[in-house]
């Protein structure tokens, strides 16, 4: 008989696991405390755009025409503890509020409600990212307080999925990584990852440290490798360099790579920006703050990038203050392809020249709604070429293809002045300058 899965948390994470559990077979119960959330998702909606996820609910969700019906979503913590074989658990962690730690109350939380509804052999799959430490301490909880007892395990399996890839990255991960406590733990993953695995995805099993610390190592050298190129692109700035020469010429080094090495105002998001943070606190409290002191350097140079930006835009505006300067900025979500807002570059730019007397004009192709939730003040306009009319200065902040397929002659035409500044470097330099624009990218020649 085939293993029923129960997903609780149904935000990007849940939501994408409990969709991809049914796509692979699953019979799935998604839960999430907040029932509007679930009353959605009964209708095959999500509360966010994540390109493809739509579609694979409508595939699945119970009641849908059409649908195979194995995906079905609840409040009920019992019918969830009585269903599941397997409980996936991914509700969030945030950064906590004044601090660099990272908030374990949701998880601490669906834990302490599960448990007591565990009574029969049950495995609980931890999927958020954590401080190291965590997952012991979970199971030695569960062990506690589920009825079930030592029937009721623990295992940690880190999620690696991109936003606006969701669903790829979880239908087809890169590897998949288990931290387990036993052999029994290991089987019913296997068994839960068949058909990935089958496909050829490496199966990497763990003790729960290490399961926890591979998360926060990848986010890590990820974050590392995107400071380390903006680092290089303010050299380039001081010396006359070009950053994307550099970066293309450095990558064909298959030691280094070419991903990740993209100038520009930075990295944000609900992710890399709190991991890495969340992973230095971690490491004090562990003794072991010295190792991870290079971290700090990496948030440094990151968020140095949007002052930058803001800098260069006073500069292209002829220096001074920005009262009453008309700024035309194309894209608000934190990377193209998702409607987050969270600790985006291009809205902290956005921002910092709206507060500093600025008349700044946003266009973003998904992340409106919620940018204007974030920050009302700012100027919302609804394509590019509304945001680029009457512009002394247009920033290119979120590298949408969208903006890519861009008419430099129109937009040109729409504008005061035909001064663009690529935060992204993703524009075709010489497409703009022959449309008559005065292109600049960060860490590249002006011309
Ligand atoms: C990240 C990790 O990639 C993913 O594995 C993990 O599970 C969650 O965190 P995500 O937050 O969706 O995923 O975004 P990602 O694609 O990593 O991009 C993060 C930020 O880095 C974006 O703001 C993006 O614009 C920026 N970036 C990325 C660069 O500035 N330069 C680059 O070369 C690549």
């Amino acid at each position: 008989m085939s293993l029923k899965i129960t997903v609780i948390g149904t935000g990007y994470l849940g939501a994408t696991h409990a969709a991809a559990m049914a796509e692979l077979g699953f019979e799935v119960l998604g839960l999430d405390v907040v029932p509007e959330k679930i009353a959605m998702l009964e209708r095959g909606e999500t509360p966010m755009y994540e390109p493809g996820l739509e579609e694979l609910l409508r595939r699945h969700v119970a009641g849908i025409e059409g649908a195979t019906g194995r995906l079905r979503f609840t409040t009920d913590w019992a019918e969830v503890g009585a269903f599941g074989d397997v409980h996936f658990v991914c509700v969030n962690t945030p950064q906590k509020h004044g601090e660099y730690a990272c908030d374990m109350s949701y998880v601490d939380s669906a834990i302490a409600s599960l448990a007591p509804h565990l009574h029969g052999p049950a495995l609980v799959v931890g999927k958020s990212t954590v401080p190291v430490g965590s997952a012991g301490r979970l199971a030695a909880y569960l062990a506690e307080h589920a009825p079930a007892g030592a029937d009721a395990e623990l295992a940690w399996n880190p999620e690696f999925l991109r936003e606006g890839f969701a669903v790829q990255d979880t239908l087809h991960p890169d590897r998949i990584v288990v931290g387990v406590r036993s052999e029994r733990a290991e089987k019913l993953l296997r068994e839960v990852y068949a058909g990935p695995v089958g496909d050829g995805t490496p199966f990497v099993v763990t003790d729960f440290p290490t399961a926890e610390l591979v998360k926060t190592a990848a986010n890590s050298f990820l974050a590392t490798k995107i400071s380390f190129i903006n680092a290089m692109a303010e050299v380039c700035e001081a010396a006359g360099g070009d950053v994307a020469r550099l970066a293309e010429a450095i990558g064909h080094d298959d030691r280094i790579g070419r991903k990740f090495l993209r100038a520009g105002i930075g990295f944000g998001g609900g992710c890399l920006p709190k991991d890495i943070r969340a992973f230095m606190a971690r490491a004090g409290e562990l003794g072991a703050d010295q190792a991870l002191t290079f971290l700090r350097e990496i948030d440094s140079i990151n968020m140095r990038r949007r002052g930058q930006m803001v800098e260069m835009a006073r500069e292209a505006l002829g220096g001074g203050s920005f009262l009453g300067r008309r700024v035309a900025v194309l894209g608000a979500t934190f990377k193209p392809d998702s409607d987050d807002v969270r600790d985006s570059p291009a809205l902290n730019v956005a921002g910092q020249i709206h507060l500093q007397g600025g008349q700044v004009t946003v266009y973003d192709p998904k992340g409106m709604a919620n940018a204007r939730k974030v920050f009302p003040t700012l100027g919302y306009a609804d394509s590019a070429l509304e945001a680029a009319r009457g512009a002394d200065v247009v920033l290119h902040l979120t590298e949408w293809q969208e903006f890519r397929e861009l008419d430099p002659v129109a937009l040109g035409e729409a504008a005061a002045d035909r001064v663009l500044l690529d935060g992204r470097n993703t524009l075709d330099p010489e497409l703009w300058r022959r449309a008559g624009w005065t292109y600049r990218a960060m860490g590249r020649p002006t011309a």
